[in-house]
């Protein structure tokens, strides 16, 4: 039996009797999924995922934001009925995280867009489609209503008010800028692994594609027979370029000029829930509030963006308290267990989205994959839950947190 019937007649038995990929048995937190990630995808794909701007400051100021808050626990509460459901929005959502958005990722498994927001929605919680991704806005949220839509704004003015027309009809009722791209950031990392936009097919990402059968077939193959050559399908109003395509560029250019007045034409276009994301600064969330803005997201983009940029951990008290405590601010980067979802509610947070790690999932195990890390984080923020002493989330704030290595609240 050679590699492909072995697999197939594995993945075709483990469905029909409801068991989840033997795979998972190995995955017993978020971060393991990041090695079989590794292994799976081609460098290239995988080294576009996993890498952060120039000298990755801003991706490790994310992990020692979390580490410098150190929770203080209350005991003998009796913690035996919890809850983890959270309100946004009038929706109720089973747990206080979501899925962030995340380009391209139809290359690490066939139809991921779907795959991400179809798990979100079956577990009951929140995922965000990013406008930079490789299928059709309208196929996923038909399948999946309650998916929020992440766009980057086009250059000019009809074409983003021609891309709300096409979010809206599509049926998406939330609609998330991102804000924090004025210009493209120094992605050498990810250059030194081979990916660049347009992918540029070389003999190396031949070969992983030779050396990874898996990814070959079941995502690139099924793609191209399934779907076609891969375009960007959701920056504009009108299908953008293929993903080879020397003019991929051009779709993602020309942004640096715009500014607050153009978020409130935004605002007045757009009618449902309008949230911006990568804020970090305390004057930027009050004006995206007074510009109408109904959340925002304090984000570095996964250290993604400006390398040097601080933890949006390390801003979230303050943008809270100038926003106020009810306006709901969200957060991500470098979020991995429940217990750092935690740390954000205590700061404040509304709602605490992860990436990476859920793309790593998805290419590991599809739907199962997925299911199976917003299960783990899920019993991790149960259990946390109860070892904090609080049975509801509304419950948590400043009190069950101290700052260590910088000061104590
Ligand atoms: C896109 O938003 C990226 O960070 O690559």
């Amino acid at each position: 039996m050679n590699f492909f019937e072995r697999n197939g007649q594995e993945y075709l038995r483990r469905r029909a009797s409801g068991k989840p990929p033997r795979i998972l048995g190995q995955i017993l937190s978020l971060n393991d999924f990041e090695e079989q990630a590794r292994r799976l995808l081609p460098r290239p794909i995988f080294g576009y995922i996993s890498s952060a701007a120039e000298d990755g400051q801003s991706f490790q100021n994310n992990w020692a934001a979390l580490r410098n808050h150190g929770f203080v626990t209350r005991v003998l509460r009796d913690v035996s009925q919890r809850s983890q459901v959270v309100e946004l929005f009038g929706e109720k959502y089973t747990s206080p995280f979501g899925i962030a958005p995340m380009g391209i990722n139809a290359l690490s498994t066939y139809r991921c867009d779907q795959v991400l927001a179809n798990s979100a929605s079956q577990a009951g919680i929140v995922s965000i489609m990013s406008g930079a991704s490789l299928m059709p806005m309208e196929m996923v949220a038909m399948e999946s209503p309650r998916t929020w839509f992440q766009a980057y704004l086009p250059s000019q003015w009809p074409a983003m008010e021609a891309l709300m027309d096409r979010v809206a009809n599509a049926g998406f009722k939330t609609l998330v800028i991102t804000v924090d791209i004025p210009v493209h950031a120094n992605r050498e990392n990810s250059a030194r692994s081979g990916f660049g936009v347009p992918l540029r097919p070389s003999f190396g990402l031949a070969w992983d594609g030779v050396t990874r059968p898996r990814w070959l077939l079941n995502t690139l193959l099924r793609t191209i027979v399934c779907d076609g050559m891969p375009h960007f399908e959701n920056l504009f109003a009108t299908r953008g370029s293929p993903i080879l395509s020397a003019k991929v560029a051009n779709d993602f250019a020309g942004t640096s000029h715009l500014s607050w007045e153009h978020l409130a034409g935004i605002r007045k276009h757009w009618k449902g829930n309008l949230v911006i994301k990568g804020i970090l600064s305390v004057s930027d969330a009050l004006l995206a509030k007074n510009c109408g803005a109904d959340g925002v997201i304090v984000s570095n983009h996964g250290g993604r963006q400006l390398d040097g940029a601080v933890a949006p951990l390390d801003m979230l008290e303050g943008v809270v308290k100038v926003v106020g405590s009810h306006y709901p601010v969200m957060v991500d980067g470098g979020f991995r267990r429940g217990s750092d979802i935690l740390k954000a509610l205590a700061l404040g947070a509304k709602m605490v989205f992860i990436g990476r790690p859920f793309n790593y999932a998805a290419a590991v195990a599809s739907q199962a994959g997925v299911m199976h890390a917003i299960q783990l984080l899920h019993d991790e923020i149960d259990r946390n839950m109860a070892m904090m002493g609080v049975t509801n989330c509304s419950q948590i704030d400043e009190k069950y947190m101290v700052r260590i290595n910088g000061g104590g609240h």
